[in-house]
């Protein structure tokens, strides 16, 4: 099974800094998503990467000002959506039914889904990590059927954009509780990635854990030369 590396470029760019990017970084492989701020999509679609959105919006049907639709983004020949990022659900208090719908619109559109869950420093403190992510899980994708399409991001808070990272057995068995979670629940198998802080020097260690299925990069993925290192020791070339 083919491991995927997923850039999650957030807002860390502007034209000049994705015209940098896109000098330098050359990769045509099929398992390397690339989340650009949404406004800046069609530079990297040019360049025929493939390419998701790092949100979308609730409703396909209505009137929605400032807002993505599921059905625009296959429109634009997306083919990922992250939903449930921690940024969106702290700064935008998003809510598990909220990601919900999102994931059934975004499913009902032929996207694929990246869903991002994880605890908090507090939460992991008090040894409440499975509780949360079975609790994030278990909303997340009520009366979801097609899990086939939908990807798990385990993203502790705690390590994003912290440089601080769990242990790579800690990542392990964490991966192991989300997988054995969905099994039982949805009679499917579902890919686990890690992401928090995931870097050039960090990504062989991280490389090594068994159950992994790749990993969301953050912040390295708006430095093409840093990406491209991670890249490398992940995804076969
Ligand atoms: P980071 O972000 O790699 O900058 O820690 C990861 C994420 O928020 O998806």
């Amino acid at each position: 099974m083919n491991k995927i590396v997923v850039g999650n470029q957030k807002t860390y760019m502007t034209k000049d800094d994705i015209n940098i990017f896109l000098d330098k970084f050359k990769c045509d492989s099929k398992d390397v998503i690339i989340c650009p701020t949404s406004i800046y999509i069609p530079y990297y679609l040019e360049k025929g990467f493939k390419v998701g959105v790092q949100n979308i919006g609730l409703n396909s049907k209505g009137a929605n000002t400032g807002e993505i639709t599921a059905k625009q983004v296959l429109d634009m020949g997306l083919e990922y959506t992250i939903v449930g990022h921690s940024e969106i659900r702290e700064h935008q208090k998003e809510t598990d039914k909220q990601i919900n719908q999102k994931i059934e619109e975004a499913l009902k559109n032929n996207l694929k889904v990246i869903l991002c869950v994880g605890e908090t420093k507090e939460q992991r403190d008090m040894l409440k990590t499975n509780v949360i992510l079975k609790r994030q899980i278990t909303n997340d994708l009520r009366n979801i059927k097609d899990i086939g399409n939908v990807i798990i991001a385990y993203e502790p808070i705690w390590a994003i954009g912290t440089n601080e990272i769990p242990t790579n057995k800690e990542i392990k068995t964490t991966i192991e509780y989300i997988k054995e979670l969905v099994l039982n629940s949805f009679k499917t198998d579902v890919k686990v990635l890690y992401g928090g802080s995931v870097n050039e020097n960090n990504i062989k260690q991280i490389n090594k854990i068994k159950n992994l299925d790749g990993v969301l990069v953050g912040k390295c993925s708006s430095n093409a030369v840093r990406f491209k290192s991670i890249i490398e020791v992940v995804v076969d070339q």
